[in-house]
């Protein structure tokens, strides 16, 4: 399944929680780096160690052939075993102008036979040539948002416009960043009016490994942030999930009126 991460303004995490979630996710995963402002993972998190083909670059070849076989050759291991792998960004955001963002992400969508789920981290919700096709096609948009009241009121706003870009079929929800400073989960969900599925505290340093590279101590693996992460990814899997299995009528449903749509409880 493809689920779209994006944030209303400022950079609350939507990076860094995109590839803390893609690094614990339970099963095959692919964060792909669609953020129009360009891709941070292979120069904070890579250390700029690994060059590779942007986007533009991918989508230079696709022009010539079959856009799935060009991204499968393009991913790159994120961990040991290859669960979970990187689809980078834009080297440039200059070329943003140039991604055909729906071809990508049917492709996206489609990615090892709908098998591997990925993660589209697509940046600040205003950005020009933001991805728009991407939310449309997405089985849910997660807004990432801190918990100031300034936060608050720039995703209340991002919301009524997430819910008009997306047409109301895949699932609305959010994910905060540093609750608490001030505001709960339960009340940010209650001002956006959409489930809140979970959040990832304050933890400065296990954000650096994320977002800059900065070397991973020994105990970053049992950070706050990384043992969080790993309920996050359940947890969002299994929202996600149950939004999709309201959606799809039951095996003997006759009539289309027996379809749930636009239910923002957490299931
Ligand atoms: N949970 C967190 N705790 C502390 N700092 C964080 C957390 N998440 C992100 N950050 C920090 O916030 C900054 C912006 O993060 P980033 O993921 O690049 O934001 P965005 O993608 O929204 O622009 C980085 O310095 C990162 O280390
Ligand atoms: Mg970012």
């Amino acid at each position: 399944m493809l689920i779209a991460l994006c944030s209303a303004k400022g950079a609350p995490g939507v990076t860094t929680t995109g590839l803390a979630l893609a690094l614990s996710w339970p099963r095959p995963v692919v964060l792909a780096e669609l953020d129009p402002a360009g891709g941070d993972v292979l120069a904070g998190y890579g250390r700029g160690e690994t060059p590779a083909d942007g986007l533009a670059e991918i989508e230079f070849a696709a022009r010539r052939g079959d856009l799935i076989r060009h991204l499968d050759a393009r991913l790159l291991r994120l961990d040991g075993d290859g669960q979970a792998r990187l689809l980078p960004g834009l080297a440039d955001p200059a070329g943003a102008g140039h991604v055909n963002w729906d071809r990508l992400a049917s492709s996206l969508a489609g990615l090892d036979g709908g098998t591997t789920d990925v993660l589209a981290d697509c940046g600040r919700l205003r950005t020009e040539h933001f991805p728009t096709a991407v939310l449309e096609r997405a089985a849910a948009v997660v807004l990432v948002t801190g918990s100031s009241l300034r936060a608050v009121r720039a995703a209340t706003h991002a919301i009524a416009e997430l819910r008009a870009r997306t047409g109301g079929a895949g699932l609305l929800a959010a994910v905060v960043v540093r609750p608490g400073e001030p505001y709960s989960e339960p009340e940010i969900g209650e001002a956006l009016g959409v489930p809140v599925i979970g959040s990832l505290p304050r933890d400065v340093k296990a954000a650096a490994v994320l977002s800059d590279g900065i070397p991973a101590g020994r105990l970053y693996s049992q950070s706050a942030l990384m043992r969080t992460a790993r309920t996050l990814a359940t947890e969002v899997i299994r929202v996600v999930e149950a939004h999709r299995s309201r959606l799809a009528p039951p095996p003997d449903a006759t009539s289309p009126s027996t379809i749930t749509v636009g239910d923002s409880r957490v299931g």
